[in-house]
Parts: C-alpha cells; structure tokens; sequence
C-alpha cells in the first residue's frame, strides 16, 4: 500500500531505508520508544527487513523531494469485543515518530491526517486512539489538530525508563481518540 501527500509518500520499509531509520532510533527522542533503540546499521538493517513484511499498517514517511525516510507511523488492530470469535477489529492505536531534524513543519499533521483516512475509509476501522505523556506538547497538538478528543489523564499509568537511582520513571499518560463518525 502506498499513500500519498501533498509532500510526502507513506510506504512500507525497505532494507535499504536502514540508514534513514537508525539516525532517528539510534536515540529515540520520546521515553515511549525506548524500546526501539537501534544499537548499530546492521541491527537497523534487519529491523528494516522484519518491517517490510507488513505492507498494510507500518509505514516509512518518506519525503517526496528527495526520497529521504524522515520518520515512520503505523498502527495495531485490535478488537473491541475481544470475548467474541471473529469480533471485527476496528479499533487502532496508531503510534508516529519523526526524525528531529523534521519535527514542527507540519509532516507529522500530514501524515497522520493521511494515515488516519486511510485506518477509516480503507481499513473498518471504528475508533482510532493513542496514549501520549503528559509532557509531551508536540504530541498533544497533533492529536488535537487531529480533532482527537482528550478521554482521560491516567496517572502514573506506566513506565518505560528508569529514573537515575534505578526506581522505575511512572509516565502520567493522556488517552486521546477520535471516532469514524467524527472524521471529515
Ligand atoms: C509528535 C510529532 C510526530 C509531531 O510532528 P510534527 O511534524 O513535529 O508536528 P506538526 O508540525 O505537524 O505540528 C502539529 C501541531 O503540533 C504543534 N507543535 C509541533 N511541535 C510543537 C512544539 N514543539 N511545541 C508546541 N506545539 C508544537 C504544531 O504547532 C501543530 O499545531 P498547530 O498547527 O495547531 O499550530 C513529532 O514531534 C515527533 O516525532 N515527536 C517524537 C515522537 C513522539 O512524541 N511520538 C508520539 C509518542 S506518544
């Protein structure tokens, strides 16, 4: 699946994207993503091949003018009825990140936005949210420009680093999410 902007394609990773994506996971700029930290371009080169297998809800953002991978989105199905067999999974929780280099020009609006029809319009989904932490302005902004509505503030609600005496660091964690019937 390709999808495509005014500036930018959203397509599934390639190995050769391998070098794109260890600049931004060689330090991942949010806690959240922690987990994700590329220690070297043959660890980027195999976590760029194990990506390009799923064609249809992980993509790399790619800058049209140049072909650069500036940062990626993707998003985990999940179904709503999780008792019932065979309950639709309509409910996604996308997560994006970008290449600092690229934050505040508008691309994480652009491919969200695109990312977004794309969940409502091609792939059933329902409900669309993300967790974001209560510090994390840029994040918040985009949501809301989103038109995603803030459900709730979860305190203390999970933690991905340590703090430097090595007790674990609790995040405060924004739900927000958006509807189909809300998106225009
Ligand atoms: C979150 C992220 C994808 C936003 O992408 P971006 O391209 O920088 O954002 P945009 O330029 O499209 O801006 C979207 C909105 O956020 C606002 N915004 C962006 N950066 C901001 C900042 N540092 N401070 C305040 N507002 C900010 C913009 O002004 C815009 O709102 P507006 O049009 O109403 O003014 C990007 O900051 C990023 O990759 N952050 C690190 C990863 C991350 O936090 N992922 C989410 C984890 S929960």
């Amino acid at each position: 699946m390709i999808i495509e902007t005014e500036r930018l394609i959203l397509r599934p990773f390639e190995e050769k994207d391998a070098a794109d994506m260890f600049e931004y996971l060689k330090k991942p700029s949010v806690n959240c993503f922690a987990c994700m930290k590329l220690d070297s371009l043959e660890d980027a080169k195999e976590e760029a091949s194990r990506r390009a297998d799923d064609t249809d809800l992980y993509f790399a953002i790619v800058l049209k003018e140049n072909g650069k991978v500036i940062g990626e989105i993707d998003a985990a199905p999940e179904a709503t009825a999780p008792d019932e067999d065979n309950a639709p999974q309509d409910t996604f929780s996308p997560c994006w990140m970008l290449n600092e280099a690229y934050h505040g020009k508008g691309y994480g609006y652009e491919a969200a936005h695109a990312f977004f029809d794309y969940l409502f319009r091609e792939k059933g989904a329902r409900r669309i949210y993300t967790y974001t932490e209560d510090y994390n302005i840029p994040c918040q902004r985009l949501c809301e420009k989103l038109g995603m509505r803030q459900e709730g503030l979860f305190k203390e609600f999970v933690t991905f680093v340590n703090n430097p005496d090595g007790t674990p660091l609790y995040e405060n964690t924004y739900q927000y999410a958006i509807l189909k019937k809300e998106w225009h």
